[in-house]
């Protein structure tokens, strides 16, 4: 799905009010007309009625579309108390408009009194409520009535449906400015926001319902965005040629292994190996090549000089070097460990393989004061897969809680494709372009799933998709493979090792 900025949703509104001469208050009218089968889906059909309904409504248009819904609950037999949290003298001229509305229908908006005992005690037997306090429009973190308001909806145990954004989340970034609703659903207009997925915002969004408000498609259509999520629809794997061989599925080096992390090698190849890679040559230091030897069937693990800690010496850089060569790109990182020898042959390998590099984990870290080593590879393509502990270690700013951002910023400035892995993991393109993953769950959260990405992102790449396909489809059939293992094994019991196993069958729904 594309997605949208806020800048952008203002012109399209205001385009096609303007240009189209549709009128607002019938964009609002179907705003809200989708905001009110959400809150009656939510508010279900068990028990008598009438049900009741609360909708907290900001000042803005946002508030604007609680006013409308207050109204078309009252008409579907709720009991409806819409409250104003905001001054009665600004609201817009749209909202007013639906304040005669609601009046005209027997409703009416009332302004907001927190301390209002017989109010909260009418709350507690609601089936719903409505949360309009701020849409695209929030600008400033939250603060007095506004965060009262929140806070009742967050500690009420009713389920919330929230008008465009749940009100707190910053719409392009999904950082929470002071505090944010916690939705049980989000009804938005036309496109997503970036807000509903990316940071604290994917999570306060609950279900995402995407209306559509009757905004002209052409106008949709022309816009530019840049940002995308993946959907099921776009993972498309080429299916085979009938008289194919090996060769033509890729030739791909992984360089990973250190006494102590002996697994992770292990996970990677045998990722790389089910996401169909042709052949998988495999560089772990000597001590631990019997291990990956006696574990990999499918793979030809080599030994390679390691230092008396069981990491990779400098020596092995010519050889492992000299075999990745031969390869069409090549895995660095997994299980590493860390260590000035260990980090002098990633940045040699990095300075001297002409191929692309898939960077995860220590070889990430073997970046971090030597940013020129990255920076001298413009050109080469390059993905680094960091966690946010990994990101930070390279310079990456994650403190304002804009992780989009913090992700483009740094794959433009080192003209690199970044995955920063974590719910939602971000896929940045130097271009300015990234790719938000809605695949994954909790249950992935163990040692060992970041090595199986990286295994699968070497071998679609290995394969000769492009950049731009290879890795944010690995990602999503990484997080769909864990989404099947929760489903049987659950969030807590799921290993990475069982998310290689689901492989076969998530792929085999994607191959074209
Ligand atoms: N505390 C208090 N006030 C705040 C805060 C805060 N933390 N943050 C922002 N505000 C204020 C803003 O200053 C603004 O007020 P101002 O216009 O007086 O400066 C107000 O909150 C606006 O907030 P929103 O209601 O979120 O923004 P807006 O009025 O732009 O409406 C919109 C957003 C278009 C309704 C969108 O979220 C939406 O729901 N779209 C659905 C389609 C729709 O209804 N379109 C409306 C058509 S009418 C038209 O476009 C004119």
């Amino acid at each position: 799905m594309r997605i949208a900025s806020a800048q952008q949703m203002r012109q399209l509104d205001q385009a096609a009010i303007r240009e189209r001469g549709i009128p607002s208050d019938q964009l609002m009218e179907r705003a809200a007309a989708a905001l009110a089968e959400t809150a009656m889906d939510l508010a279900g059909t068990a028990g008598s009625g009438p049900f009741r309904a609360v909708c907290f409504c900001g000042g803005g248009n946002n508030g604007g579309d609680g006013v409308a819904c207050a109204r078309l609950l009252l008409e579907a037999g709720y009991e409806v108390r819409c409250i104003l949290v905001g001054s009665r003298e600004k609201l817009t001229a749209d909202t007013r408009t639906m304040e005669a509305r609601l009046a005209a229908a027997g409703g009416r908006l009332e302004c907001f009194a927190p301390d209002d005992a017989e109010f909260a005690a009418w709350c507690l037997e609601a089936r719903v409520m409505v949360d309009a306090l701020f849409g695209i429009g929030l600008n400033t973190p939250l603060r007095g009535d506004a965060l009262t308001a929140v806070h009742m909806m967050n500690t009420s145990a009713i389920p919330v449906v929230s008008a465009d954004l749940p009100s707190g989340v910053e719409a392009d970034t999904g950082r929470v400015l002071g505090a944010a609703v916690q939705a049980a659903a989000t009804v938005t207009f036309t496109l997503p926001k970036a807000g509903h997925f990316v940071g604290k915002g994917g999570v306060c969004t609950g279900k995402l319902v995407v209306a559509d408000i009757g905004i002209p498609r052409e106008l949709v259509d022309a816009l530019e965005c840049p940002i995308r999520t993946v959907e099921a629809a776009d993972v498309i794997l080429p299916r085979r040629a009938r008289d194919a061989h090996k060769g033509d599925f890729g030739k791909v080096y992984l360089l990973g292994g250190s006494v102590g992390y002996t697994g992770a090698p292990v996970l990677a190849a045998q990722a790389a190996v089910r996401t169909g890679a042709g052949l998988v040559t495999v560089g772990v230091p000597a001590p631990v090549w019997p291990i990956a030897a006696a574990k990999l069937d499918e793979a030809m693990p080599h030994p390679l000089p390691a230092d008396k800690e069981g990491r990779l010496s400098l020596e092995a850089g010519a050889l492992a070097l000299e075999k990745l060569c031969s390869c069409g790109v090549c895995l660095i990182g997994p299980g590493l460990g860390r260590g000035n020898g260990t980090y002098a042959v990633v940045r040699q390998l990095l300075r001297e393989a002409r191929l692309p590099v898939v960077l995860d984990a220590d070889g990430i870290n073997a970046l971090e004061g030597h940013i020129d080593v990255l920076d001298a590879r413009q050109g080469l393509f390059t993905v680094l897969t960091p966690h946010d502990g990994e990101f930070a270690r390279l310079g990456g700013d994650l403190s304002g809680g804009d992780r989009l951002g913090a992700a483009l910023d740094f794959a433009r400035r080192h003209g690199c494709c970044l995955v920063l892995k974590g719910h939602c993991t971000i896929t940045a393109f130097p271009d300015g372009s990234a790719f938000l993953n809605t695949t994954g769950n909790p249950g992935m959260a163990k040692g060992g799933s970041g090595d199986v990405l990286g295994g699968m992102i070497l071998a679609l790449l290995g394969q000769g998709l492009s950049a731009r396909q290879a890795v944010p489809m690995a990602v999503w059939l990484h997080g769909a493979a864990g989404d099947r293992c929760a489903e049987a094994a659950g969030e807590y019991g799921m290993t990475p090792g069982d998310l290689i196993r689901a492989l076969p069958g998530v792929l085999n729904e994607h191959v074209n």
